[in-house]
Formats: C-alpha cells, sequence, structure tokens
C-alpha cells in the first residue's frame, strides 16, 4: 500500500504525539496531519521537535463534529486514519461516562463514516488503523494472558467505550469492505505521559515530597509496555497487517502495582539523593477504584511471530529513563500541571 497523507488523531497526547514524532521523522514522504482537541491531555508542546517540519501539520478540532469531519475529509484527501484519539483515562470514565461515549464511541463512528464515504470505490486502497486497549479483554486471575480471540468482557465505562468502538471498526470492514486493521496494547510508560496516571503521577507526588496514592491493597497487576516500542509496533502494523486483522501488543513484563511504585521510590531516592527508603515512606493506601480490574497480560506471539516486533527495552531500564525525562523536563511538567490538574486532583482524590 504506498500511503501518502496520513491523518493522526489525538497526536497531541501521550502515546499519539510518540506515533506522529516516528512517522514525521521516518517517513520523509508522507504528509502526516495531526487532528487534536488539545483537551486537557493535548499538547503541541509535546511535538516541538517535530512542528516546523515539512512533511507535518497540526489540525485543531473535535472527532464528534460529525460535518467537520467530513468535510476535513472532502478537502485533505487522506489515503489512511491512524486513530488515537480518545478520551483515555479510567477514573475519569467513573465520574464522567457520557464524555466517554461521546468521543470514543461517536468520534470513532463519524471518523469510519466519513472514511466509508470519502474512499468509496477505493477501500483497497485506503486503510482505517484504530489503536485500542487490551482493558476491553476484561480481567485476568493469577493465570491466563489475553490473545486476539479472548472474548470482549469490558468493565469500566472507559473499557466498554472502547470495546464498542473496536465493534464499530469491525462492523464497518464486514459490512462495507472497508480495510481495517486493529490493535490492542496493555500499559504505555515514557515520556510526555500526563500525570493523572500512575507512573507520571507517582513521580511527580515522590519529586515533590507528596503522598503516593496506591489504590486498594496494591495488588493489581499492569503489563508495562515502553511507548516508543508501542509505537513502533504501530508502524509495523500499519504497514504489514492484511486487512479485517488484529494485533495485541505487550511487553510480557506484569508488574504489582506496590512492587512497581517500590522500584519508582528506590530508583527517586537514588536521582535524587534521598537516603534509601525515602521516598517509600510516601506510599498511603487510599479507596481502590470501582470495578478495578485485577489482572492484564498480553500474549503479543502473533506480533512477534508474523510481523516480528519484539519489545527492546527492559523495564528497568525504561523506568530510570522515565524518571530522567522528568527530571529534567520541569516546565512540560509545570506547564501540564497548571490549569485545572490542581481541581482534578483534589476532587479525585479527596474521596478516597
Ligand atoms: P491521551 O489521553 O494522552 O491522549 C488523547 C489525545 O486525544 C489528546 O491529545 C486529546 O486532546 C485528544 N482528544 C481527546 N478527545 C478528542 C476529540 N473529541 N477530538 C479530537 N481529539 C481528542 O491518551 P493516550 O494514553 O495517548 O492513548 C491514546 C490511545 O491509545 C487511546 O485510544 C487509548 O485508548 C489507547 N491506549 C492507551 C494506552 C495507555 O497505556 N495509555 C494503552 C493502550 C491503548
Ligand atoms: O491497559 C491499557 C490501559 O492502561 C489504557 O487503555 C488506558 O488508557 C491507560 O490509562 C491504562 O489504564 P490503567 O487504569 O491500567 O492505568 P492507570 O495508570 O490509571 O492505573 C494503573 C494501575 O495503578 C491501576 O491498577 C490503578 C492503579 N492506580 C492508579 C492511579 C492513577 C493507583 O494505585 N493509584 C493511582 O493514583
Amino acid at each position: 500500500m504506498m500511503t501518502k497523507k496520513i491523518l493522526i488523531t489525538g497526536g497531541a497526547g501521550f502515546i499519539g504525539s510518540h506515533v506522529v514524532r516516528r512517522f514525521v521523522k521516518s517517513y520523509p514522504d508522507y504528509q502526516i496531519v495531526n487532528l487534536d482537541k488539545l483537551t486537557y491531555a493535548g499538547n503541541l508542546l509535546n511535538l516541538t521537535d517535530i512542528e516546523s517540519a515539512p512533511n507535518y501539520e497540526f489540525v485543531k478540532g473535535d472527532i464528534v463534529d460529525a460535518a467537520f469531519i467530513a468535510e476535513l475529509f472532502r478537502t485533505a484527501q487522506f489515503d489512511a486514519v491512524i486513530h488515537l484519539a480518545a478520551e483515555s483515562h479510567v477514573d475519569r470514565s467513573i465520574s464522567n461516562p457520557m464524555e466517554f461515549v461521546m468521543t470514543n464511541v461517536i468520534g470513532t463512528v463519524n471518523l469510519l463514516n466519513a472514511a466509508k464515504e470519502q474512499w468509496k470505490g477505493d477501500y483497497a486502497q485506503k486503510r482505517f488503523y484504530h489503536v485500542s486497549t487490551d482493558e476491553v479483554y476484561g480481567a485476568l486471575g493469577e493465570t491466563g494472558m489475553f490473545t486476539e480471540t479472548t472474548a470482549y468482557d469490558p468493565h469500566s465505562p472507559y473499557s466498554a467505550s472502547k470495546a464498542s468502538s473496536d465493534h464499530f471498526v469491525r462492523a464497518y470492514h464486514d459490512t462495507y469492505g472497508l480495510d481495517v486493521v486493529i490493535s490492542n496494547c496493555s500499559n504505555n510508560y515514557g515520556s510526555h505521559h500526563f500525570p493523572e496516571k500512575l507512573i507520571p503521577l507517582a513521580i511527580n507526588n515522590i519529586k515533590n515530597n507528596k503522598a503516593v496514592p496506591v489504590y486498594g491493597k496494591g495488588e493489581n497487576v499492569r503489563d508495562w509496555l515502553w511507548v516508543e516500542d508501542h509505537a513502533r509496533a504501530i508502524d509495523v502494523i500499519f504497514h504489514q497487517a492484511k486487512a479485517g486483522e488484529t494485533y495485541n501488543i505487550g511487553g510480557h513484563n506484569e508488574w504489582k502495582n506496590i512492587d512497581l511504585i517500590k522500584l519508582l521510590c528506590k530508583i527517586m531516592d537514588e536521582k535524587l539523593g534521598r537516603s534509601a527508603g525515602t521516598s517509600e515512606q510516601l506510599i498511603t493506601y487510599v479507596t481502590d477504584r470501582a470495578g478495578h480490574d485485577l489482572r492484564y497480560a498480553i500474549d503479543s506471539s502473533k506480533l512477534q511471530e508474523k510481523l516480528n516486533w519484539v519489545p527492546s527495552l527492559q523495564f528497568e531500564e525504561g523506568l530510570a529513563k522515565t524518571v530522567d525525562w522528568y527530571l529534567e523536563n520541569e516546565q512540560w511538567l509545570d506547564d501540564v500541571t497548571s490549569s485545572n490538574y490542581q481541581s482534578y486532583y483534589e476532587t479525585q482524590y479527596a474521596e478516597r
């Protein structure tokens, strides 16, 4: 497939900015259009290093606005879409589920409709890549892993909205013949991660000597993948997957939350010159998340065997690199935690 003009949605967010950067730098012949609403989670500071690249363009807009999306597709004549724009935080979905229905479900269907109309008669030459999550599969017990054929069983409003969007994407393939690809990835970590999620929130709080909130007993397990390995997997799948295929992406890197936080405290003590054990004293157990999934673990053998992708970075090394990035980018952290971050934090954690 000779893709030339690619729409990347949500490119000012955490993973989206890494995907935009990778495509802009690796494919000078492609024109990359980044469409983002710039919600609290989107920040153009994430892309300053490529903002003036000749093959990059930013468009501010809302995927929920069907007329705007249809017009953008008509005028821009995209060859492909890589769709990452979403409301992405489980805790916010518990307090405001409708926002998740609008962006994650309606927004995705708006993009599918625009692609279906604009690409009519030429579906084989186009591609709609939908970026999804392992949370659609629900929760695992002590053993087992999610494969591409695991039945969907979402529990949070966030995962229910992502599951719904996945179903619509597949339906547009089965019903209309649109060329679609879906990937379901585990928890990402790395630079430019908004500090409402566990790892950047803990780094920010440890740095500021604030309590580090651990939900429940800290025994929930997540499978962590370096964000640049996710971006590389998206690149490989985008270029090589067959139409209609699904790929799971994961790091084979399971950590109990409490063990991860203790490792982070150890790394931070070393980086900040604090004596061993100092940051661990900040760990504070708080009321558990409602409907908290116990364990996620991804079986990514299909991606490894068929497309030759393997994670590149060991977790301890990646975590240390991530801490360095946050300590070196205080301005970024100040910028994203100004405006309404404090009121979000107080509301979210006061209830615990
Ligand atoms: P994020 O919250 O950091 O970024 C989301 C981006 O989407 C932001 O830039 C935001 O401004 C934009 N956006 C939100 N609503 C929009 C709208 N209505 N119109 C246009 N833009 C809008 O999210 P992320 O963590 O980078 O996740 C990106 C995608 O990857 C999501 O689809 C998410 O479900 C999926 N995913 C995330 C993870 C993870 O660990 N973070 C893992 C697997 C899959
Ligand atoms: O699995 C992929 C998903 O990973 C993505 O689809 C989501 O967009 C992304 O946000 C992430 O979801 P999680 O809910 O797993 O991530 P979060 O960082 O919110 O929480 C990770 C774990 O840490 C989870 O078990 C809840 C716990 N936690 C989280 C926060 C914010 C805490 O113990 N304390 C906290 O303050």
